[in-house]
C-alpha cells in the first residue's frame, strides 16, 4: 500500500469544494489516514515547493499557498500517488480532461506571465498531489510531523481483488 499526500490549495477552499474533493478519494477507494484544516506559514509553504525555488512563479506560488487556510491529507491505496495526479489531471486546468478534479473545476494557470513581477496568482489550481514515492513521503513527513492514523478500514476486502 502507497501513501499520498493531497492539499486543497486556498482556492479550492473558498470555492466550497473540500466535501467534492475527499468525496473522490473516498469514492475510488482510498482510506484517509490524515487530514486537517491549517494556515500554512510561508516557510512551511516553501519547504513543500522547494524542488521549484529556482522557478520564476516560486515567490507567488507561495505567497498563495500561505494565503489562506488548506486542507492537508494523507490517502493511502494500491498506487495512490500517480492514481491521485490522475483523478488530479495537469498542472495547467487547460489540458485537464474532463472528470478530473482540474477539469472540472480549474480554468486557468497563466504559465505566459511566469516572468512578470508579482501581480496575479498564477497557481489556482484547487489540488496538489505528491509526484514520487519520494515526495509524498518527503511531504507527508512535513505536514504530519506528529505522524497519521494507524486506523485500518474494513472496506479492503471490498476494494481489492
Ligand atoms: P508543478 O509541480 O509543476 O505542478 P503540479 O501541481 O501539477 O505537480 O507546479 C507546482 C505548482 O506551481 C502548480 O500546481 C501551479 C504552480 N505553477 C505555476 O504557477 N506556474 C507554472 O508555470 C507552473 C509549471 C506551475
Ligand atoms: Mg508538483
Amino acid at each position: 500500500m502507497e501513501q499520498t499526500f493531497i492539499m486543497i490549495k486556498p482556492d479550492g477552499l473558498q470555492r466550497g469544494l473540500i466535501g467534492e474533493i475527499i468525496s473522490r478519494y473516498e469514492k475510488k477507494g482510498f482510506i484517509l489516514k490524515g487530514l486537517k484544516l491549517i494556515s500554512a506559514e510561508r516557510s512551511l509553504a516553501e519547504k513543500h515547493y522547494a524542488e521549484h525555488s529556482e522557478r520564476p512563479f516560486f515567490n507567488q506560488l507561495v505567497e498563495f499557498i500561505s494565503s489562506g487556510p488548506i486542507v492537508a491529507m494523507v490517502w493511502e491505496g494500491k498506487n495512490a500517488i500517480a492514481t491521485a495526479r490522475k483523478l488530479i489531471g495537469s498542472s495547467n486546468p487547460d489540458d485537464s480532461a474532463p472528470g478530473t478534479i482540474r477539469g472540472d473545476f480549474a480554468i486557468d494557470i497563466d504559465r505566459a506571465r511566469e516572468f512578470t513581477h508579482y501581480e496575479h496568482s498564477l497557481s489556482r489550481n484547487v489540488i496538489h498531489g505528491s509526484d514520487t514515492v519520494e515526495s509524498a513521503q518527503r511531504e507527508i513527513a512535513l505536514w504530519f510531523p506528529e505522524g497519521t492514523t494507524r486506523w485500518q478500514s474494513s472496506l479492503h476486502s471490498w476494494i481489492y481483488g
